[in-house]
């Protein structure tokens, strides 16, 4: 469908030629002063640089040439501004077909490409932690505004499953256990099919093994030799290694299916694995990748770099390889099966060099054309009300579970204390409560900007929070109940200036996805359905919907709603979260 500024800017540009002004002065632009008109065209003030005359006079030729029937207010004022206000025929043809059309007639941009959304990136017998999940909120979000345009959505979990924290683990289990058959070089039979730890007990071999690294260089070698080792194959590593996956594999589901984040590939660093010796050899040919100090790297300093550019370290001087060199690898993977268009990846602003990095050395040595899109959304912190990234009470790393554990309690009690639902179905609509409360409190922030974690505020049924959003629907699904079938209404122009408000908030759905796209920026989905909510509340307010006499008129009021809803119940899928019935 085509968006109401370029339907109004040809209007304009038409009324222009006719008048005898070049048509190009017809730009409409959404009003500056919203007190005084919905719509402006300044275009009359630079023609009349060009026609030599009072920029009023021209305003005035073309308001003429304009049809009224489109605009309640269309007039010239003083210098020569051109001030429009809808007309309510013009809003309900628009809506009319907007109910109609699939998806809101937004343009399908991205049938027939496909995008890699790289999220999520737990590492394996680590604890997830709060920038995890910044990853999976906005990636999901991400991946599903993809899919919204028509693109073939791949969501790539890209665990962290290889490297030097995996040699930590088969170090930091030898300490402890060695005499497991899987340190014994010599041993030929099979290995135990039950993990030697549990997920606790695993959880707590990392953390130990990370701090003694730093302080015991002799361990720290051994982690090094030992990731070497894993990397090349050893048998008995590999087979600690399944039990790590295995054992932490099935706990990083959990999680993600309870936050509604799922992955169309689960693969891992360790997959692109075999693709690094002929992508090496490659690099090596075409002269990319040069030996220093015992190590293999790829410079890509370029001249012209503002900042200095180290380059990728592909293979250390030890032979384990590196986040840059699976980071590529993992490129030529996705570029073998699924020959994207585009690959997006999520992970904190931090690693930004990083990317920066291997975006240069996949380009540079061809591992991708000029064709396909590299884009990084590097996301801030989220901090806690102190202001310094989130810590638990006692100070230590806040683990993801307990955060989202924390927030469902918090909520639950107030479906509780309000009797919300009935007792059997506040489970699930606490779910969709705490769900909504957590993800709109992060995508309601530039994805770029570190933001502070409020439960209080971020639960809130009021205010600019997710379960507002939430109860505006089910205010909504309420009325719709009480009126009966309600599914086919036609769209009909707005009775009062509050129908009015929220035709033209609705009206911009279409190019609220398309900037959300363009910009990676779900936060504008959320200004939007904040917008649509508050002038469904106003609407609500101050019309009498269901006890309206006029059976047409009531009619008329519940379509209007209605396509309301959907509009906000598409978004938040966007966002990735849902509504409950009642709340
Ligand atoms: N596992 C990484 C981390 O926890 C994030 C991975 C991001 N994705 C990527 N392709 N590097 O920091």
């Amino acid at each position: 469908m085509e968006r109401i500024l370029d339907i109004i800017t040809q209007k304009m540009q038409g009324a222009f030629a006719a008048a005898g002004y070049d048509a190009s002065f017809g730009r409409v632009t959404v009003s500056n002063r919203p007190d005084l008109c919905e719509y402006q065209c300044n275009g009359a003030l630079s023609a009349a640089k060009q026609y030599k005359c009072a920029p009023i006079q021209i305003a005035k030729a073309v308001v003429a040439n304009l049809n009224a029937e489109d605009y309640d207010l269309v007039e010239a004022v003083m210098p020569g501004f051109i001030n429009l206000k809808l007309s309510g025929s013009f809003l309900q043809k628009y809506l009319e077909e907007m109910r109609t059309v699939s998806d809101f007639g937004v343009e399908k941009c991205g049938e027939g490409k496909t995008v890699v959304v790289d999220y999520g990136g737990p590492n394996v017998a680590k604890p997830l932690h709060i920038g995890h999940l910044r990853s999976a909120i906005i990636g999901e979000s991400m991946k599903r505004i993809y899919k919204f345009f028509g693109y073939h959505t791949i969501g790539d979990i890209h665990l962290g499953d290889w490297g030097l924290q995996m040699g930590l683990i088969v170090a930091g289990l030898q300490e402890q256990q060695p005499d497991l058959p899987y340190f014994d070089p010599d041993f030929t039979g099979e290995y135990p099919a039950e993990p030697p730890f549990t997920l606790s007990e695993l959880e707590q071999i990392y953390p130990a093994a990370s701090a003694r690294k730093k302080v015991d260089e002799a361990f720290a070698e051994k982690a090094h030799i030992a990731t070497y080792e894993l990397q090349n194959g050893r048998p008995g590593y590999r087979a600690i290694w399944k039990h790590i996956m295995n054992v932490s594999l099935s706990d990083i589901r959990k999680i993600y299916d309870n936050l509604d984040v799922h992955f169309e590939s689960w693969l891992g660093e360790s997959d692109a694995d075999p693709f690094i010796p002929a992508m090496i050899d490659d690099m090596k040919a075409k002269g990319c990748a040069m030996e220093s100090n015992g190590a293999l790297v790829f410079p890509v300093a370029q001249e012209g770099d503002k900042k200095e550019m180290p380059p990728c370290i592909l293979i250390k001087s030890d032979g384990a390889v590196l986040y840059d060199t699976t980071e590529l690898a993992t490129m030529v993977q996705r570029m073998q099966e699924f020959h994207p268009d585009k690959m997006l990846y999520l992970a904190d602003k931090r690693q930004s060099l990083h990317f920066e990095q291997v975006f240069r050395a996949a380009h540079m040595c061809g591992i991708v054309n000029d064709k396909t899109e590299l884009e990084f959304l590097g996301f801030g912190t989220m901090n806690g009300a102190d202001g310094k990234p989130f810590k638990t009470r006692d100070g230590g790393v806040m683990r993801l579970e307990q955060l989202i554990a924390d927030i469902t309690d918090f909520v639950r009690a107030k479906v509780v204390e309000n009797q919300i639902v009935a007792p059997e179905d506040v489970e699930e609509t606490t779910k969709k409560i705490a769900m909504a409360a957590l993800k709109y409190g992060d995508l309601s922030n530039q994805p770029t900007k570190d933001y502070i974690f409020d439960m209080d505020r971020f639960a809130a049924f009021e205010g600019n929070t997710g379960p507002y959003i939430l109860y505006t629907i089910v205010r909504i699904k309420s009325i719709l109940a009480k009126y009966g079938a309600w599914e086919n209404l036609p769209i009909q122009v707005p009775a009062n200036n509050y129908a009015k408000e929220l035709m033209l908030a609705i009206t911009k759905f279409a190019p609220t996805m398309e900037s959300a796209l363009k910009s990676s920026a779900p936060n504008l989905i959320c200004a939007y359905i904040y917008e649509l909510a508050g002038a469904v509340n106003k609407f609500y307010h101050e019309t009498r919907i269901l006890g309206e006499e006029n059976e047409d008129l009531k009619a008329g009021y519940i379509a209007l709603i209605a396509l309301a809803k959907r509009a906000l119940e598409q978004s938040i899928y966007l966002l990735g979260f849902s509504a409950p019935d009642k709340m």
